[in-house]
């Protein structure tokens, strides 16, 4: 679903954001991005959206290569993907129901559908109270929260966030995680980009490790155990 095969990104000649980068998403998969600040994260998401192209090597996502495409094929490529940014990029002259009404317009969806499905992204993240908010006269986390909302509103192929829980507190950041797993379940391919050491270690998912631009670890999703029988009936120990 997600192929990057030798990407380098160099920006210019001191700052070479990724070095020989191969790794590959596939299909259903749920997958964290780790590394230091400066690592290459968001570098890799914005590869990924074709928001930049690498200096070197090839990304194809959905089965196109980034490289090869041509630019009137890029706005039906990115109703693909759900994004969430790092600064969110809320519209702030318009209220958090305009801002998803916005997006449902660029997805093609009637008019007349807007309000439900708004209300049922706004639902899934503890929002649908604040629809007629601005993005200012919400805290950090709603607005976080908002951003979530408006990536997913429409199940995406493939769902790329760059530290979408870095304003929430915990309960709030296993709340949105629990939202990503859903859309993960309803067969979007899932790529969070996280400091969160202790959100990935809890999640038991595949986790790609960055530092300073190169892969230095790629651990395997935990097997999923079934719960033993003395925990289900409460018998023995
Ligand atoms: N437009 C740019 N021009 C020059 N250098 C850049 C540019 N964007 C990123 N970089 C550099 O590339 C490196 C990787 O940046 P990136 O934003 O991908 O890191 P990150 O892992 O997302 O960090 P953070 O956790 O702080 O968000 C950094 O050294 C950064 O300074
Ligand atoms: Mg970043």
């Amino acid at each position: 679903m997600i192929h990057f095969y030798h990407v380098t990104k160099r920006f210019d000649q001191y700052s070479t954001a990724l070095h020989d980068i191969t790794f590959h998403v596939e299909k259903g998969e749920f997958v964290f991005l780790t590394g230091a600040s400066g690592a290459g994260k968001s570098t890799m998401l914005k590869l990924i959206l074709r928001q930049m192209q690498p200096t070197e090597g090839q990304v194809v996502v959905n089965g196109r290569n980034l490289k090869a495409m041509k630019r009137s094929h890029l706005p039906p490529f990115r109703r693909e993907i759900g994004m969430v940014f790092q600064d969110f990029k809320l519209i702030e002259r318009m209220t958090v129901f305009e801002n998803l009404s916005f997006i449902l317009t660029v997805l093609g969806l009637p008019p007349r559908e807007h309000k439900k499905r708004a209300y049922a992204a706004l639902r899934a993240v503890s929002l649908h109270h604040k629809m007629n908010a601005y993005p200012l006269q919400l805290s950090g986390g709603e607005q976080q929260r908002v951003a979530i909302a408006r990536a997913l509103i429409n199940d995406p192929l493939v769902i790329v966030a760059d530290e979408p829980t870095g304003n929430l507190d915990p309960d709030l950041t296993q709340e949105i995680i629990q939202i990503f797993n859903e859309a993960n379940l309803r067969g979007s391919t899932v790529l969070i980009a996280t400091h969160d050491r202790e959100l990935i270690e809890r999640s038991g998912r595949r986790v790609i490790t960055l530092d300073h631009g190169r892969i230095t670890d790629e651990k395997a999703p935990v097997p999923q155990r079934a719960p033993r029988a003395e925990t289900l009936f409460g018998i023995g120990g």
